[in-house]
């Protein structure tokens, strides 16, 4: 799989060479190349921001570095005859990124990002891009950054670590959080008592079956408490009638197939 990134501050891609993605570079599991916009610019000053049209706070990044960089880098794909890469374009504005789009995206054969700053990268480049590239907006969240770097570390990150062989052991990517749609069971080492508390004894009793069933319990548990718009969106039909209860006891009722909040069912009259 090939990744390039293109950004004004190339050095902020840095970790990219480091812990499982730098190593997963080393052994050729993943190639990935960061370009510097500005080295497509030809004027003294190598501007990459104009004003916008329009009025408005703040600046828009020029079309035409774009362009070229975005040229060359699809003109030099690995994708095959007929297929485009994907161009994502990190945006507060975009797509919401989650694990889901990131298997998605690992099963590419070449992902490019373009690492906007200032207040965006001028639109019609998008739509230009649109001929070489299937075009994806990916917001990492509901907040802003001043910049697509941050979100392009960790996309890569989550996106590379799926990739396989990047991760030593593929089971821990099955058993943690969002794999299943809930969060993960929380997790203990040895001692297994510290500072007075204990881990807890079903953990230490070599019952697999009993384990499992804890885990899933607490898995439910944290998800409801943390992320109930999680539990909303779980396909509970299949769940066993232990999981059932727990998420009766959380104050849940099943309706078609959707653990929906007891208080929020409405009794006809
Ligand atoms: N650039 C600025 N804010 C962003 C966000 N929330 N996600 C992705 N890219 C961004």
């Amino acid at each position: 799989m090939r990744f390039d990134v293109v950004s004004i501050f190339p050095e902020y891609l840095a970790p990219l060479d480091l812990s499982l993605i730098g190593k997963a570079r080393t052994q050729g599991l993943l190639e990935l190349a960061v370009h510097d916009l500005r080295s497509h610019t030809v004027d003294r000053h190598r501007t990459v921001d104009d004003t916008p049209y329009g009025g408005g706070a703040g600046m828009v990044m020029k079309a035409e570095p774009w362009a070229q960089s975005l040229a060359q880098i699809a003109a030099a794909s690995p994708v095959s005859d007929g297929a485009k890469p994907t161009l994502i374009v990190p945006s507060p504005a975009g797509e919401v990124f989650n694990q889901q789009l990131a298997y998605e995206l690992a099963a590419e054969e070449h992902l490019v990002f373009a690492c906007g700053r200032y207040e965006g990268i001028d639109e019609r480049v998008l739509e230009w891009a649109a001929e070489e590239y299937n075009v994806r907006p990916v917001s990492l969240g509901d907040y802003v950054l001043n910049g697509g770097e941050v979100a392009v570390l960790a996309m890569v990150e989550a996106i590379g670590r799926l990739i396989p062989g990047v991760v030593g052991n593929p089971e821990s990517l099955v058993e943690e959080s969002h794999a299943d749609g809930l969060l993960e069971y929380p997790v203990y080492t040895k001692p297994s008592s510290w500072r007075g508390r204990d881990v807890p004894e079903v953990l230490l009793s070599g019952n697999h079956g009993k384990i499992a069933k804890f885990r899933k319990e607490l898995q439910l548990r944290r998800t409801a408490v943390r992320r109930p718009d999680l539990i909303a969106a779980l396909d509970v039909a299949a769940f066993s009638k232990a999981d059932k209860n727990v998420l009766w006891e959380l104050g849940y009722a099943i309706v078609n197939g959707r653990a929906v909040q007891r208080d929020a069912v409405v009794e006809p009259d």
